[in-house]
């Protein structure tokens, strides 16, 4: 396994820049993501990685080899795609053996590769079926066997598991995982769906127009995000954003914009009192409360309710702008309700207007 690190990487497609001075290092043996909207780089980059694309600009080191102009081959990277071809015509035993034939391994080391990594994807049932005569699923497996079959370098997924339903997709998540652990691999896994990166990864690079936003712990970047994009592109239900000229009243932090709101806490009264202006300010959905009845904090007008279980979501307007909340289920609204809204202290992120830049207490 290797250390990949990435310095300047850019890669330019007649008139589309796909990457766009995109540096990262990703340890040895940890699961990074890189995740962001359909047509950010993010398979791009997993090619320039692969050596499938040649990188128009900067450099590609696996460990400390200088891998930039190499070919596929030569970097022995593993690659699982979206549509996880499989060879129709072979069965289990023999889709799994293909990249150690081809290599020229001895019969019986192939043999045994192949009924480890049987063993490991609980595959040793399905040894002697073709493609045609498996589930999603276990097409899928059978597809990461190929790849972890080799002792490659670094595993690259491009989606890997976005042609699966719902259940299969939580179920081969957690293998992927697992096996992650299990194996050490250094895995680069590229995905769209943010509780994916968040689920899998020890680090997530989030990608917007070709450029890396942020690269941090699923935690820190869920706490932390470090401009507007990435604080709308991780969890769900998404950010509530509300623009207004923040200032100081009463010793509290008000927001004035469609509505004026006070924001509760230290780190808010401080960045009014610091830079005010204007700003965006935002709250996650579950740090909204909702009381009901107009008595108590500010008030607001129940649109819509959209239970999901544990929690509701609630779509509410405070003076006309839409909020959403999300409550626990036993919280007992209507719509057209009127309700008392309160947000939690320091719960609040604040946003440069003009660059979207993340403002931290001073
Ligand atoms: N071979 C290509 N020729 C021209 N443009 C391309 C090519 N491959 C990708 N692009 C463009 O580069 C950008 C990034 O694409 P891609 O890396 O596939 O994004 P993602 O995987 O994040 O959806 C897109 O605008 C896409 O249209
Ligand atoms: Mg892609």
């Amino acid at each position: 396994m290797a250390r990949v690190t990435i310095e300047h990487l850019t890669k330019q497609f007649k008139d589309v820049k796909a990457v766009d001075d995109l540096s990262l290092e990703i340890p040895e043996g940890s699961f990074v993501t890189l995740l962001g909207p359909s047509g950010c780089g993010k398979s791009t980059t997993l090619y320039c990685i692969a050596g499938l694309e040649d990188a128009t600009g900067g450099e590609i080191y696996f460990d400390d080899v200088r891998v930039t102009e190499l070919s596929p081959k030569d970097r022995d990277a593993a690659l699982v795609f979206q549509d996880y071809a499989l060879y129709p015509h072979m069965n289990v035993q023999d889709n799994l053996a293909f990249a150690l034939k081809m290599r020229r391994t001895s019969k019986s080391e192939t043999k045994q590769r192949v009924q480890q990594v049987a063993e490991v994807l609980g595959l040793e049932r399905l040894l002697q079926r073709r493609p045609s005569q498996l589930s999603g699923g276990q097409r899928q497996r059978v597809a990461l066997g190929r790849a972890l079959i080799r002792d490659a370098n670094v595993f690259l997924m491009d989606e890997p598991l976005s042609n699966l339903d719902a259940l299969l997709r939580f179920n081969t998540r957690t293998e992927i995982k697992r096996l992650q652990r299990e194996l050490g691999t250094t895995t680069i896994f590229v995905t769209h769906d943010q509780e994916e990166a968040m689920v899998l990864s020890d680090r997530i690079a989030i990608m917007s127009e070709g450029k890396l936003q942020q690269y941090s712990s699923p935690k820190e970047t869920y706490n932390r995000p470090a401009n507007r994009f990435v604080a709308g592109f991780i969890g769900s239900p998404r950010m509530n954003f509300l623009d207004g000229e923040f200032g100081i009243e009463n010793e509290a932090a008000i927001l004035r914009g469609r509505a004026t709101i006070e924001i509760p806490g230290e780190a808010a009264r401080r960045i009014a009192a610091d830079r005010g202006g204007a700003v965006v300010a935002g709250v996650r959905p579950e740090h909204i409360r909702l009381s009901p009845g107009a008595s108590g904090g500010i008030p607001g007008v129940v649109e819509l309710l959209e239970p999901v279980g544990p929690v509701t979501y609630v779509d509410f307007t405070i003076a006309g702008s839409p909020l959403r909340a999300s409550v626990p289920a036993s919280t007992m609204l209507e719509p057209g309700e009127s309700v008392g809204v309160s947000f939690e202290p320091d719960q609040f992120h604040f946003f440069d207007k003009v660059t979207g830049a993340r403002i931290d207490v001073a």
